[in-house]
């Protein structure tokens, strides 16, 4: 393979514009592989973000041809359009420049919906036993591999629409911990997502279940919250 891509990449911060690199096509090239051409043998001050480089960090996260992905999964070959690909940092976050995005609102909505762990045992304590074929077991395991990638929240029209909506990731975190059988949290974190900003606001058109990489579905998640909610009268 020995054409070239163009590739119009997002430099600034909130003001900014798109600046076109020439880029050789390889074999197997990422998009991640292509940012990183640009940045070592292009242009040194561009800034992305990326650790792992398969699929475990979430880090490299950005908006391929106005559609959020894991840059580092993505081969070219899958977006490439008319020779051309447009790169972008992820919506519905503030920018520090050019590809990377300030993750703090998105994290602080985790903290916000309760999304942390709250044992009653101790480490002296037996280990709990949850059976693996139970209903809650399941459902835990249905959410608990998201790696906080933020490519669902950069999905969500209705995070575009109210900033304040929690949003799928740090709710599909509340739906896991609610099914945690070891987990005392659960009657104030349903009360932390069923307010305005919480759960009800979400439209159920899943794009953000359409977009996850990990194919997880917060929006099956975010349903069971609101069933939950309503069966504990917390409306609202
Ligand atoms: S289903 Fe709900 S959380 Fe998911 S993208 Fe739509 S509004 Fe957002
Ligand atoms: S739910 Fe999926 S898309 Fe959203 S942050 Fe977690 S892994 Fe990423
Ligand atoms: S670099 Fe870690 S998920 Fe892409």
């Amino acid at each position: 393979m020995s054409s070239n891509l163009k590739v119009s990449v997002w430099r600034g911060k909130e003001q900014g514009e798109f600046v076109t690199y020439v880029v050789p096509r390889l074999e197997s090239q990422t998009v991640l592989d292509v940012v990183t051409y640009i940045q070592r043998q292009l242009d040194s001050s561009l800034s992305y973000r990326y650790a792992c480089r398969v699929g475990m960090c979430g880090s490299c996260a950005m908006t391929v041809n106005g559609v959020a992905r894991w840059t580092c999964r993505t081969h070219v070959a899958k977006v490439v359009r008319a020779g051309m690909i447009e790169l972008a940092p992820l919506s519905n976050l503030p920018v520090i420049k050019d590809l990377v995005t300030d993750m703090r609102d998105f994290f602080d909505k985790w903290a916000r919906a309760k999304g942390q762990f709250k044992g009653s045992h101790s480490r002296h304590d037996e280990f709990a036993r949850v059976e693996p074929g139970s209903r809650e077991r399941r459902a835990v395991d249905a959410g608990i591999e998201c790696i906080g990638c933020g490519v669902c929240y950069a999905s969500c029209d209705v995070v575009s629409w109210r900033p304040d909506y929690l949003g799928p990731a740090a709710l599909n975190r509340a739906w896991t911990l609610v099914n945690d059988v070891r987990d005392v949290g659960r009657g104030k974190r349903l009360q932390a997502v069923a307010g305005d900003a919480g759960c009800h606001s979400c439209h159920t058109q899943g794009s953000c279940t359409e977009r996850c990489p990990k194919q997880l579905a917060p929006t099956a998640g975010i349903a069971g919250l609101k069933r939950l909610i309503m069966k504990s009268g917390l409306e609202g």
